[in-house]
Formats: structure tokens, C-alpha cells, sequence
């Protein structure tokens, strides 16, 4: 890839991430409970304990940062990063109204970290990684800035197949606002959903790995409440925003049809697969 397609993919993803920051800050605190339920696998992973000073990478409305700097404590130091300022004003407000000082707000790149080198003991990035034109340079900046015997891990999504909302809502985007729209991001969040890939990238950085780990959560939730409207928005809002009130009610006619495929037994099955993989760097 070219410098100039590197540099035109990464202001394509800044502003399709500008454009989406309104619905997640409106729609984070919805989703905090369920967005918990992956915090955790993640943290175990990454060993984060009380004390640690900690890099959350691709922080985005707050997660896992949030969590975390309750978990390190006031003699732990959280540095919440990401590359959209208006991404990482969400994270600061729910960080205000939760009352932590131990936070600081950094706005960068992540294949681009303005910290020094062997500052952290763990990074994390939640979800984030696949965004990235840089994959290798990124898990590169990730181990120069983790002190020797630090450790980082990442997690990423599996294939659209195995996480059916964003499926659902994608074919519903497709069939209602076109293939091509520019504002419906339909392959990044999927670039790292091959089995193997992350891993692959980790260990290529230097670092030592114990392989992937899937998530799988099949959570059923009742049929008579329909769940979807946080995701919606969260997924598909900047292309739902633009269209025309029809294309609208149309988009969630047919969002709300293939989710009442989902109904058995009075309750929505929902699958939910990602992968998550963490590296030592040798001490
Ligand atoms: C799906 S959100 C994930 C946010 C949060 N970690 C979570 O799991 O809910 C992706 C985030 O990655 C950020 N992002 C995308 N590319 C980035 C990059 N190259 N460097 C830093 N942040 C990036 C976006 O701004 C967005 O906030």
C-alpha cells in the first residue's frame, strides 16, 4: 500500500468516526452493561491489576478504559488514547461523571503513539485494531511503548456471520442505502476475522503469545423488547442520519424483520464471536 492510500484510508476512517461519535455518546451508557460482559475476557488477558499504569488504545466511548481505572486504582495511571477527538470526549464525560482522577485523554494514532518508549505495563485496545491501515506498525508502537515484561492484548471481531446484529443490520444497510454507501462501513470491522490473523500480527511484532482466544456469547433476550435500537444507531446511524425519511422507515422495517427471524421460544438468539490475543514482550 501506497503512503498516499495509507494516509487516504486513515482520514476516510477519522471521519467516519467523527461522523458516528454523536450516536455512541448517546448510546454508550445503553450498551455499558453488555460492553462489560467483553471488557472482561479481555482484562483477564491482558493480567491488569491495581497499581499498573496502563495504556487503553482505540478508547473510543470508554471501554475497557472505564473499567480498568477503577481496577488499577489512584496508584495506577490510565492513559486513554484515540485517534477522533470527538470519540474521546464521550469516554472523558462518562470518566467525569464516574469521578476518576486517575485518567489522562491523549488524542493519537495508534500506529503513531506519542508516548517514550518502556512507559507502560499493559496496553489494551478493545475492537479498535481493525480500523487501522497500519496493522503491523500499530502492535510495533504497542510493544516500544510497553516496558520490558509488559504485556498487551487486543480483541478483534470474528466473521459478520458469527455476530448476527451486526449481520442483520449490515444486509438491512445494504439492501436499503446500497452496497456502496460511503458512509456504511461494511468490511474494516471485519478485517482481522480470519482465524489466525491477529495472532499472526502479535507474534510478527516480537512479541510471545499463547495463540487466540475466542469470545462466544449467545445471549437470548426477550422477544417482546427489541434490543437493536442502540446497535442501529451505533453501526448504521451516519447512513440512516442521511437517508430520506421512506429510505429510513424502510431501513428499520427491514432491521426489524430480520431480527424477528432471530425469535424462537419467545426470545432472540444472538451469537456473538470475537477473538482476543495477548503478547509478552520478553523481559
Ligand atoms: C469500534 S470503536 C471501539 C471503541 C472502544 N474501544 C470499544 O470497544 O467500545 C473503534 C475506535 O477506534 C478508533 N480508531 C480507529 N482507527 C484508529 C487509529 N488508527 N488510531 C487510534 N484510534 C483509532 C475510532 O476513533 C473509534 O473510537
Amino acid at each position: 500500500m501506497t503512503a498516499d492510500s495509507m494516509s487516504r484510508q486513515r482520514e476516510a476512517v477519522r471521519e467516519d468516526w467523527a461522523g458516528r461519535a454523536k450516536h455512541w455518546d448517546n448510546r454508550a451508557d445503553q450498551v455499558a452493561e453488555p460492553a462489560e460482559r467483553m471488557n472482561v475476557p479481555l482484562i483477564e488477558a491482558a493480567d491488569i491489576r491495581s497499581g499498573q499504569t496502563v495504556l487503553d488504545i482505540a478508547t473510543g466511548a470508554g471501554e475497557p478504559g472505564l473499567t480498568v481505572a477503577n481496577m488499577i486504582g489512584p496508584n495506577g495511571h490510565l492513559t486513554m488514547s484515540d485517534m477522533v477527538p470527538e470519540m474521546i470526549a464521550t469516554a472523558k464525560r462518562r470518566a467525569d461523571e464516574q469521578g476518576l482522577t486517575n485518567i489522562e485523554f491523549v488524542i493519537s494514532d495508534m500506529a503513531d503513539l506519542p508516548s517514550g518508549d518502556a512507559q507502560f505495563d499493559r496496553t489494551i485496545c478493545r475492537f479498535g485494531l481493525m480500523f487501522c491501515p497500519e496493522k503491523p506498525k500499530a502492535i510495533s508502537e504497542a510493544y516500544r511503548v510497553l516496558k520490558p515484561g509488559g504485556r498487551a492484548a487486543w480483541m478483534v471481531w470474528a466473521s459478520k456471520r458469527d455476530n448476527l446484529s451486526f449481520d442483520i443490520i449490515d444486509e438491512a444497510a445494504k439492501s436499503i442505502f446500497g452496497a456502496d454507501n460511503p458512509l456504511h462501513d461494511l468490511e474494516r470491522p471485519f478485517s482481522l476475522a480470519a482465524a489466525g490473523s491477529l495472532e499472526a500480527l502479535v507474534r510478527g511484532a516480537g512479541f510471545e503469545c499463547d495463540g487466540e482466544q475466542d469470545v462466544v456469547l449467545s445471549p437470548k433476550l426477550p422477544a417482546d423488547k427489541p434490543f437493536w435500537g442502540p446497535l442501529v444507531d451505533m453501526a448504521a446511524g451516519r447512513a440512516r442520519d442521511a437517508a430520506s425519511p421512506e429510505e429510513r422507515a424502510a431501513f428499520d422495517a427491514e432491521v426489524e424483520r430480520r431480527f424477528g427471524k432471530m425469535i424462537t421460544d419467545g426470545k432472540y438468539h444472538i451469537s456473538m464471536h470475537s477473538r482476543i490475543c495477548s503478547g509478552l514482550k520478553p523481559a
